[in-house]
């Protein structure tokens, strides 16, 4: 059976076959743990990951000991925050970040509000745009770390990164940025753009899944991070486990792609997604969420006006993989809730629930692009018809029936 056209890429991404190649031999022959010191099955599997470690480094511009292997995105992102303010309690009790950021800074932010921090958000304008200026006016001597992403996951908006850093750095604040959607997309590079701390996830490049890293830059002090996982002294002691060595090989080559390729194919995912994005505007009130300039490459975020968005992809579940911009709730799946990203750029609940989110990626073709576009603008033609003449249409299946 023909699988849907993929345009899920900020979910997760195909792993590229080279990563797949790169990492096979370290599920077979070169299975050694890195940690075993003593023989040759050790030292080939240390070597490997010190590799891959380079790589990452390098495409930081940024020392090899900086990169710390973690599980993901979620993992570096709680190490980093819990870490710190752990660290720093009793000095500093504050962290500045944005309503807009991923549940995996959000959600730890809530957890160390519980223990006594105190959460300040910068504001984002219409855009999801964060003002570096309005940052620097929340910053105090209390605060113990600044989190702001570099890239939405959701609208792909891009973060001033470089000024919010300066403004980090002139007031002696550390600053870290979750880069999960953003590294081997747009270059990073750590010194010139004022970056102290990256969380970053392989499977979001064409890697694989379960395998990331906490970038600490030269200006962070080790000891400024209190491990949250204990049992060995891996990583530096900041990170305990028996490291995944054919991931984090995965890991390294999906980088090493990256940086050969960013430009390149930035510019023509660019283009594909400027081709849907015109295409799906012919659809007629239809409205693009987020920044359209400073935008990830792959990213469209777009919104039909009296169309809700499970409905939508419920009826193109066998054509086109996408997502909605609202996360089910897990309590009802059957009431989608609104996204809080959305509702922070200023958008109503019924407008961030009529938009759909598609990333592109490496291996979308033209061909994708506008098969994908027919289909799209056909489903929402007729969901359209079908609610001006009253068809109720389930989210949950693509069974038509009367409204009660
Ligand atoms: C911005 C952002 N941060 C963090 C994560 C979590 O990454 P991981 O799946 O590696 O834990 C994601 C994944 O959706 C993301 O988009």
């Amino acid at each position: 059976m023909k699988k849907p056209i993929y345009l899920d890429n900020h979910a997760t991404t195909p792993c590229d076959p080279h990563v797949i190649d790169a990492m096979l031999p370290y599920f077979s022959e070169n299975f050694g743990n890195a940690s075993s010191r003593q023989h040759r099955y050790g030292w080939d599997a240390d070597a490997a990951v010190e590799h891959a470690r380079s790589i990452i480094a390098s495409s930081l511009k940024t020392a090899t000991s900086s990169v710390i292997f973690t599980s993901g995105a979620t993992e570096s992102n709680n190490l980093v925050l819990k870490g710190i303010c752990e660290a720093l309690e009793g000095e500093r009790n504050e962290i500045v970040t944005c309503a807009t950021e991923h549940s995996s800074v959000l959600d730890v932010c809530r957890a160390l509000e519980k223990k006594g921090f105190v959460l300040r958000y910068v504001p984002v304008d219409g855009t999801g745009l964060v003002n570096a200026d309005a940052l620097c006016a929340l910053l105090s001597p209390r605060t113990a770390l600044v989190s702001i992403m570099t890239a939405n996951n959701e609208v792909g908006t891009l973060a001033p990164l470089k000024e919010i850093g300066l403004v980090c750095r002139q007031s002696g604040v550390r600053f870290h940025t979750d880069a999960a959607q953003a590294y081997g997309k747009i270059p990073l590079d750590m010194q010139e753009m004022n970056l102290d701390i990256l969380s970053l996830s392989a499977h979001k490049l064409y890697g694989p899944k379960g395998v990331g890293a906490l970038v600490l830059g030269p200006s962070v002090r080790r000891s400024i991070l209190a491990p949250q996982q204990h049992g060995g002294g891996h990583e530096s002691h900041l990170r305990a486990g028996t490291l995944n060595v054919p991931g984090i090989v995965g890991f390294g080559k999906a980088a090493e792609i990256a940086q050969s390729s960013m430009t390149n194919e930035a510019d023509q995912i660019a283009k594909l997604r400027d081709r849907l994005q015109e295409e799906l505007l012919t659809a007629g009130d239809a409205i693009v969420n987020g920044n359209t300039s400073q935008r990830l490459s792959n990213n469209l975020n777009i919104r039909f006006a009296g169309v809700p968005a499970s409905s939508l992809i419920a009826r193109l579940k066998k054509e086109v993989a996408f997502s909605s911009a609202s996360a089910c709730s897990t309590a009802d799946p059957s009431a989608p809730a609104a996204s809080h990203v959305l509702l922070a750029l200023g958008l109503s609940a019924g407008a961030a629930l009529s938009s759909v989110r598609f990333g592109l990626g490496r291996f979308t073709t033209e061909e994708d692009v506008v098969s994908a576009a027919a289909a799209i603008l056909s489903a929402v033609r007729t969901l359209r018809r079908d609610s001006r003449e009253g068809v109720f249409v389930s989210p949950s299946s693509t069974t038509m029936t009367e409204p009660a």
